[in-house]
C-alpha cells in the first residue's frame, strides 16, 4: 500500500468543504468589521498557514500580512506555557488594527503569551481569529472574537496542524488512528 497520509486517519471531523465555507464566512465578517481600517493579519507559524492563506483570500479589503513563529515547550501533544519567539514581526504594529490568526486554541497558554507581547506594542486594536477552539478549554479566560469551529478535546491534525511536523498538508481536519501517537 502506498505511504498515503490518509491511511493514518481514524476519522475526518471537519471536511474540506466545511472548512472552505466557514473560512469564507469569517472572511466576509472581517471584510465588514475592518472595512476602511487596513488591518494587519498576523499568522502564527506554522499551524496557521492554510487558514491565513484561505482567510485573506476571502477578505476582499486592503490588508497586510505578517508572521510570527513561536515554540512552546512541551511534549508533542501538550504545550507547557513556556513560549519562545523564533521569528518576530517585520513591521511595527503601533496604532494599527491587528488580527491575530491562530490555528487552534487549546490551553490558551500560547495565545495568552502572544496577546501580552503584542499589546505592549500599542496596536490600535487587537483581536483573535482562531480557526478551532477546543471545547474543554482548560483555565484561561480567552474568548476569540472570531472562531471557526468549536471541537471536542481530541488531538487533531491537518489543514496546517501537525503531529511531529507531519500531516499539515491534509486538506481536512481529522483524528489519527490509535497507535500512531506515542505520548
Ligand atoms: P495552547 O498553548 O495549549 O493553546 O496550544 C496552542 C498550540 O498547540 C497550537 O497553536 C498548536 O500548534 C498546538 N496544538 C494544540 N492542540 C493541537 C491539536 O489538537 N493538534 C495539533 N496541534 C495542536
Ligand atoms: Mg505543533
Amino acid at each position: 500500500m502506498a505511504d498515503l497520509l490518509m491511511n493514518d486517519m481514524d476519522n475526518i471531523i471537519i471536511s474540506e468543504a466545511q472548512l472552505q465555507s466557514r473560512v469564507a464566512e469569517l472572511g466576509r465578517q472581517l471584510e465588514d468589521d475592518y472595512s476602511g481600517k487596513e488591518p494587519i493579519c498576523i499568522g502564527i507559524l506554522k499551524g496557521a498557514i492554510m487558514f491565513i492563506a484561505d482567510l485573506i483570500r476571502a477578505t476582499n479589503i486592503p490588508l497586510q500580512v505578517d508572521f510570527m513563529a513561536v515554540s512552546s515547550y512541551g511534549s508533542n501533544t501538550r504545550s507547557s506555557g513556556i513560549v519562545r519567539i523564533l521569528k518576530d514581526l517585520e513591521d511595527n504594529i503601533k496604532d494599527r488594527h491587528v488580527i491575530l490568526v491562530e490555528d487552534i486554541l487549546d490551553t490558551g497558554l500560547t495565545l495568552n503569551y502572544l496577546l501580552k507581547n503584542l499589546r505592549s506594542r500599542q496596536p490600535a486594536s487587537l483581536e483573535i481569529c482562531a480557526l478551532l477552539v477546543k471545547d474543554a478549554k482548560k483555565g484561561m479566560d480567552l474568548k476569540p472574537k472570531y472562531t471557526g469551529f468549536v471541537i471536542p478535546d481530541n488531538f487533531i491534525v491537518g489543514y496546517g496542524l501537525d503531529y511531529n511536523e507531519k500531516y499539515r498538508n491534509l486538506p481536512y481536519i481529522g483524528i489519527l488512528k490509535p497507535g500512531i501517537i506515542d505520548e
